[in-house]
């Protein structure tokens, strides 16, 4: 790639036991750009962004954001660093509204932190003030701007996962990770992802990647498609090369991607 890298993954690798997660898997994501990340169920895709994300420390290979080694940071650090995610398994204060979901992920970027609370200091006011308007800026940006005060717990699926979204662009991210954004959504939902993921590139102009199932979905964001299969990368290109290339074909209906879709997830760890 000869373009503006803004992350950079060289030959990582994560064992747990005897099996090995991700192997010696490279990646690069061009600054604005759209990559997604394809395989079958347990091909080590949602493990490739526990160990850039810190939730895991990868065996071996390295991990630049934007020059920023990520390796050995912890997910706080990482989000500080630029680089936010949302999950497989929607994880939400179910029990807080839809702004509170926002607003806590928003406050670790707020300055006067503790001590400003605890003396409600001018500049923790004008800094409330401020996350408010911004988390609900990000809430009217995924189309949520009228559930603001509905309980997380009490919104549609579809609801959820933009709230998810909002929570990580919370963060002010320059590169948006998202784990199987359109799982479990309907026709309807998986367009209005799909034009959220463009809108979040073209008017915040952050970068994307992107672990997804749904393959016209793929095919019609990715500037990038990166295959895995049993923790390797087994290709990468763009839509037309990997929908004819004999390796994608042979791990998505070779071996069967009915019976391995059926399969549930396995759950990511903590
Ligand atoms: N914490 C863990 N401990 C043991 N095995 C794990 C752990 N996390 C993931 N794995 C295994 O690593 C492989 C890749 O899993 P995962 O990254 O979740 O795949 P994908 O997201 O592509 O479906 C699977 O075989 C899974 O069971
Ligand atoms: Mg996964």
């Amino acid at each position: 790639m000869t373009g503006d890298l803004l992350l950079d993954v060289a030959s990582l690798r994560k064992s747990f036991g005897g099996l090995t997660a991700v192997d010696d898997v490279t990646l690069q994501v061009e600054r604005g750009s759209i990559v997604s990340v394809i395989g079958p169920n347990g091909a080590g895709k949602t493990t490739f962004f526990n160990l850039i994300t810190g939730i895991y420390r990868p065996d071996l290979g390295t991990a630049l954001l934007d020059g920023v080694d990520l390796v050995g940071l912890r997910p706080d650090q990482v989000a500080a660093a630029g680089l936010a995610r949302t999950f497989q398994n929607i994880r939400l204060f179910a029990g807080m509204t839809a702004l509170e979901n926002v607003l806590v992920a928003r406050s670790m970027h707020m300055r006067s932190g503790y001590w400003g609370a605890l003396f409600h200091t001018r500049v923790y006011a004008d800094q409330e003030r401020s996350a408010v308007a911004d988390a609900s800026e990000l809430l009217r940006f995924v189309g949520l701007a009228e559930r603001a005060d509905a309980l997380a717990g009490s919104l549609a699926y579809g609801e959820q996962r933009r709230l998810e979204i909002a929570r990580a662009l919370a963060t002010k991210p320059k590169l948006l990770l998202l784990d199987e954004p359109s799982a479990g959504m309907n026709p309807q939902e998986t367009e209005d992802a799909k034009a959220l993921i463009l809108r979040i590139r073209s008017e915040l102009g952050i970068a994307v990647v992107l672990i997804e199932h749904d393959m016209r979905l793929v095919m019609t964001v990715s500037d990038h498609i990166v295959v895995l299969d049993y923790g390797r990368k087994i290709a990468e290109g763009g839509a037309d090369d990997i929908r004819t290339h004999p390796k994608v074909i042979e791990a998505y209906l070779g071996r069967g991607v009915a019976a391995r879709t059926a399969t549930p997830e396995s759950e990511e760890a903590s």
